[in-house]
């Protein structure tokens, strides 16, 4: 009897084939969840309600825009300033929000328009503008997700994911799939493109144009879960086997020809 990893499913014990669609009845579902949950963590960043680039780029390496003190000069204070001294302020926060700088040409435009309402002991309940101190939270940038939680989260999802696509692609392997490359590229191409991923997350941070790499890489183990999946179920249950397979008693062929 064929060593039972090389034959296809329909001569697997039938425990075996139970296993199988058990694992992958409850996996289905898992990855419809975890897309689910992406979408949901990061989707509408951008104000748009779809999932794109634009809210990878902002969770990853996050937003230059997203300033309590811009959102402020665009939203409630947008009628405290001019223009032209609002772009000042705009230019010196997407710049970095220098100390330096905010002592030459900062300060005194907010002395001049804001600290008359935005000091201490006016209105304790307003962001002090008075000092370095206070306008320094205020101009705090959000720079996406800190190395620390993508280090926490990469070693979780490498382990995991890693986890997942063994079972299916040990699974997947029991399927009769002709040219052979196409089963190759369907198994390996998963574990490829989560170290893409991955990777992908860190690079954003420094070319926001990487937040590319993590929808085509999602996309792609995404597209592998799915043959996978269908191709073992189809072909575990309701598949014809070819008469070269019925003659090899279920046999794979491999390289070494008929064994
Ligand atoms: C006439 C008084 C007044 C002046 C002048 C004023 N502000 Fe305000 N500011 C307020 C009040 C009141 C609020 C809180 C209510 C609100 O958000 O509408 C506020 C809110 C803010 C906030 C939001 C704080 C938060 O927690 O989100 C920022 C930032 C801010 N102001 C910056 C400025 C800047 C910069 C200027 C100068 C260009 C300025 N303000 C001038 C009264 C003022």
């Amino acid at each position: 009897m064929a060593y039972v990893n090389s034959v296809h499913f329909k001569f697997l014990p039938m425990s075996m084939r139970m296993l199988f669609t058990m694992v992958l009845m409850v996996f289905g579902p898992g990855y419809m969840m975890a897309m689910f949950q992406v979408w949901e963590s990061h989707a509408g960043r951008d104000g748009n309600p779809m999932l794109s680039a634009q809210d990878l780029i902002i969770a990853y390496s996050g937003n230059k825009e997203g300033t309590k003190l811009e959102s402020a000069l665009k939203g409630p204070m947008a009628s405290m300033l001019d223009d032209a001294n609002k772009k000042v302020i705009f230019t010196w926060l997407h710049q970095g929000a220098s100390q330096d700088k905010f002592n030459k040409t900062i300060n005194p435009i907010m002395q001049d328009h804001c600290v008359s309402c935005h000091n201490a002991a006016a209105n304790p309940n307003l962001p002090d503008l008075t000092a370095w101190a206070g306008v320094e939270k205020v101009a705090a940038m959000d720079t996406g997700v800190t190395l620390p939680t993508l280090v926490r989260v990469s070693h979780i999802h490498l382990f995991s994911i890693t986890f997942i696509f063994f079972i299916m692609g040990f699974i997947y392997s029991h399927s009769y799939v002709r040219p052979l490359w196409i089963k190759c590229v369907v198994v390996s191409l998963p574990f490829l493109s989560l170290l893409i991923d991955v990777a992908a997350w860190y690079l954003t941070k420094l070319w926001t144009g990487f937040a590319w790499a993590v929808i085509i890489g999602g996309l792609i183990y995404g597209v592998c879960f799915a043959i996978m999946w269908f191709t073992s179920i189809w072909q575990m249950w309701f598949y014809k086997l070819p008469q070269e397979l019925v003659d090899a008693s279920g046999e794979l062929p491999s390289i070494h020809g008929n064994n």
